[in-house]
């Protein structure tokens, strides 16, 4: 079975066709075009910005996808209709509504978190249930509890930021450019200089709020700055080893937090047989060691590429949905919704 899958629910205008082979998922195209040069200016997305961008890239994207496909070789199309920026879904949504009446085909309504964790079925297709899902984007910190294929139990949730955005908030205080995850990573040194708080949070939930006023609190004091100093100012005070030390606190400590939490997800749930992170925080090589090193074998990572927004894994959430059974929607009623829960 081939699917066209499209994704631009935030600042990544992508599509890719996927073929499903029994449980094997094969990608024939995988096209991204990232506005991130854009919103590097901004130092952060405007959603208007992001609609209008995604409107230029989709039929350039999606011409240059199908490139050597035909339309009669696609079995379905899939899309991210939730959740996201406004905007940005109803620009992925509409073209996919239409060119599944256009075409005649079945159109598959996929939500961006489970496209996040079926990222790393793009890599392996025997990946152990039960198992806890570590979503780790711009926009969710979640740990999902999977007792099989398409089951999804949130058992942990941030309480205030995500993770990607306390690296995004970060990189900013610390003058680095947007997006901060990778900014942060680059620049990070080998020194966990600055001892910064972990949060208590009750559970299995998140805090990140906190540690992004730690590192603004920590950087006044190390510059002799008063607490009231803006924090967009700081970056012009700060010399080159201070960012690097900064960064590689900050980072340590983020892993050091998600990694604990984990822990104890798995003392929750001891019959979980694998860890799945993903989203574009998953991209992170400090973090790939620091999980690799605690939890071994029983961690799965995707391919650093398919971290971030993408629509291979739009697919592959997709084929997985599709062989359970699920139903098509309609293509002239398909809504959008910028927010809703994983189910
Ligand atoms: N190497 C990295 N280290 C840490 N963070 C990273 C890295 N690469 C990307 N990020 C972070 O990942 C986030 C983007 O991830 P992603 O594209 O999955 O999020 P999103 O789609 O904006 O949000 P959501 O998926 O929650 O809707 C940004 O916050 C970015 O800073
Ligand atoms: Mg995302």
């Amino acid at each position: 079975m081939k699917i066209l899958a499209i994704e631009t629910s935030c600042d990544e205008t992508a599509a890719a066709v996927v073929e499903g082979v029994d449980e094997d998922l094969k990608i024939l195209s995988n096209v991204v075009v990232s506005q991130v040069d854009i919103f590097a200016a901004y130092g952060g997305v405007i959603p208007e910005v992001a609609a209008r961008s995604h409107l230029e890239a989709m039929m350039p994207v999606l011409d240059k996808t199908m490139e050597g496909i035909s339309w009669n070789e696609i079995d379905a199309i899939a899309v991210t209709h939730t959740p996201g920026l406004l905007g940005s879904l109803l620009i992925g949504t509409l073209t996919a509504r239409q060119l599944a009446i256009l075409h005649n085909k079945p159109l598959y309504a996929i939500h961006h978190l489970k496209s996040h964790i079926y990222a790393n079925w793009l890599e392996s297709n025997n990946i152990a249930f039960p198992l806890l899902a570590l979503v780790i984007s711009g926009g969710h910190t979640q740990i999902i509890y999977m007792k099989g294929h398409n089951q999804f139990e949130i058992v942990g949730t941030t309480r205030d930021d995500a993770v990607g955005e306390c690296f995004d908030k970060v990189a900013k205080i610390l003058g680095l450019p947007y997006p901060g995850g990778p900014s942060i990573a680059k620049v990070a040194s080998k020194n966990n200089k600055y001892k910064l708080p972990h949060p208590r949070v009750e559970g299995l939930d998140f805090s990140f709020s906190g540690l992004k006023t730690a590192v603004l609190r920590a950087v006044q004091k190390e510059l002799g700055l008063p607490i009231s100093h803006p924090s967009h100012d700081l970056k012009n005070y700060l010399n080159k080893q201070q960012v690097a030390d900064f960064a590689a606190s900050f980072q340590r400590t983020a892993i050091e937090i998600l990694a604990e939490k984990m822990e104890q997800a798995l003392t929750k749930f001891p019959e979980a047989k694998s860890i799945v992170v993903s989203g574009g925080v998953s991209a992170n090589e400090e973090l790939r060691k620091v999980f690799k090193e605690k939890f071994g074998d029983k961690v799965y990572f995707p391919e650093p590429k398919f971290a971030g927004d993408n629509a291979a894994m739009v697919g592959a959430a997709a084929y997985y949905e599709i062989l359970a059974g699920a139903k098509s929607v309609d293509p002239c009623y398909l809504d959008i919704m910028p927010r809703s829960k994983i189910n």
